[in-house]
């Protein structure tokens, strides 16, 4: 319902939902909007020319279809106006029980109301943000002559190693077959083996790579954590290019070429929405996304960072030393106060990253890398790939991971293995940083975290 200004002088029809109806005994003022732009349109009714009872029955949130022509607006706040020469309501909306009548709700209101909330000015804008992104995200690839690989969401296999998966049975879970020394017996289950929801698209992503040449998954992805915070979700989306021949310095020169597009794709292409977001919720929005769009990032060593931690005086709540995982503390300490803008650390200690990665020559580390985002924390996780076969063999034996789901992995290390690289970018911490949004919840329609499995 973009405001075609270049319409004006001709009758048109419109469609869309009630968001407010004011007015005098005369004449109705309605804001419709359709959800495809910010702006309502504004309907002018003359309450004359109208039933009695369709003038009672058009009521916030109630769906209406208008026809009549379109008019420059002599009122402030809208260029272009429509005089309602035909009205069919489509669906009411019962005003005492309608959720959704005022203005100003929490965001915790909204979040118990999921299936309506898509009406309201705050998350349009955001399903039409996460909608640019993803179009984004498909032709930034595209263009560089990556191929989508659509890889599994039922897998056998735990590609972080994390072992926090979601099982997948078609067994009646009360009342499973057992083998003979009593426990469950597997084989009979519908794929004849234990099964889970994915947490990653990594692993058939580098049988594609090392086919392909340049590949990239996106699509769900399921972690069973029980991690109840603003940037952790039970499902989220995740993108994951894997290229064959790239080393951590080719894949991190991606990582970075691929954020600092994309922010560049919504500042250029949702300008109006980002403008209401950074309006309504976060007046350095506009501000941060140019600079990180702009800002060549910090690339530093673990090691490197774990002494700048260290020397920081700070008082962390989680102490640091050279080993621990860092925490969000940490990482936002690194790039909101010391560097001031985006960081990438890389050589991780091998112990707690997974078994993947390529291991450096010093024994300790590997060739990981965390992209850290201001006010996000880590944004993008990947690495360069340990393409030795008796290295990588020898890996999953020291962590005692089942190396029988992983015969196929293992293959491609067989059979022409190549240095290959790629990472993992966290769609939804992605929004969280584009919309300025404060919880993760509110950046995909429907969330999963724990208790919590709604709409
Ligand atoms: O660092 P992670 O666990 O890396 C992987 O899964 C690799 N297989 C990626 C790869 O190399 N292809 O996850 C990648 C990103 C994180 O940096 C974070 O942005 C996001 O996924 N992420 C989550 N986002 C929301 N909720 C969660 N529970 C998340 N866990 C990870
Ligand atoms: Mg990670």
């Amino acid at each position: 319902m973009a405001g075609s200004s270049e319409l004006v002088g001709q009758k048109i029809k419109v469609e869309g939902w009630v968001r407010t109806k004011r007015g005098s005994k005369n004449v109705f003022f309605i804001a419709l909007n359709d959800g495809s732009i910010i702006h309502h349109l504004q309907v002018v009714v003359d309450i004359e020319k109208f039933d009695e009872n369709l003038m009672k029955n058009i009521t916030t949130g109630s769906c209406i279809s208008v026809t009549g022509a379109l008019v420059a607006s002599a009122g402030q706040g809208q260029s272009v106006e429509i005089i309602a020469e035909d009205i069919i309501l489509y669906g009411t909306a019962d005003a005492d029980t309608y959720p959704l009548q005022k203005k100003g709700h929490t965001m915790d209101f909204l979040r118990s109301n999921a299936h309506l909330r898509m009406r309201t000015n705050t998350f349009g804008s955001v399903f039409r943000i996460r909608h640019a992104l993803a179009f984004a995200i498909h032709k930034f690839y595209n263009d560089r002559g990556f191929f989508w690989l659509h890889t599994p969401i039922i897998t056998a296999s735990d590609c972080e190693g994390a072992g926090s998966m979601f099982n997948v049975t078609a067994f009646d879970i009360l009342n499973p077959p057992k083998t003979e020394t009593g426990s469950i017996d597997y084989t009979k289950d519908f794929f004849g083996k234990p099964t889970y929801l994915t947490v990653s698209g990594q692993l058939e992503g580098e049988l594609g790579a090392l086919a392909l040449g340049l590949i990239y998954t996106f699509g769900p992805t399921f972690r069973a954590e029980n991690s109840n915070t603003s940037r952790h979700l039970s499902e989220f989306w995740m993108n994951e290019p894997e290229m064959a021949f790239y080393d951590i310095n080719d894949n991190m020169d991606l990582a970075e070429e691929f954020l600092q597009y994309l922010l560049k794709y919504v500042l250029d292409n949702c300008k109006d929405d980002i403008e209401f977001l950074n309006k309504m919720y976060d007046n350095t929005l506009i501000e941060r996304l140019k600079t990180v769009s702009e800002t060549k990032f910090e690339r530093l060593s673990y090691t490197q960072a774990v002494d700048i931690l260290i020397q920081s005086g700070q008082a962390f709540e989680f102490p640091v030393s050279w080993g621990i995982d860092l925490q969000s503390e940490h990482e936002r300490y690194l790039v909101e106060k010391h560097f001031k803008k985006p960081v990438i650390l890389t050589n991780y200690p091998k112990d707690i990253k997974a078994f993947y990665m390529k291991q450096n020559e010093d024994g300790k580390t590997v060739r990981a890398m965390d992209v850290l985002f201001p006010t996000i924390g880590e944004i993008i996780g990947g690495s360069q790939r340990e393409e030795d076969y008796d290295k990588l063999y020898q890996r999953i034996k020291e962590m005692h991971m089942d190396e029988k789901t992983l015969w196929w992995y293992l293959d491609t290390r067989k059979f022409g293995t190549a240095p290959h690289s790629g990472f993992g970018l966290g769609f939804e911490r992605l929004m969280l940083f584009v919309t300025g949004m404060a919880n993760i919840r509110d950046v995909i329609a429907f969330p999963r975290a724990p208790l919590s499995a709604d709409f």
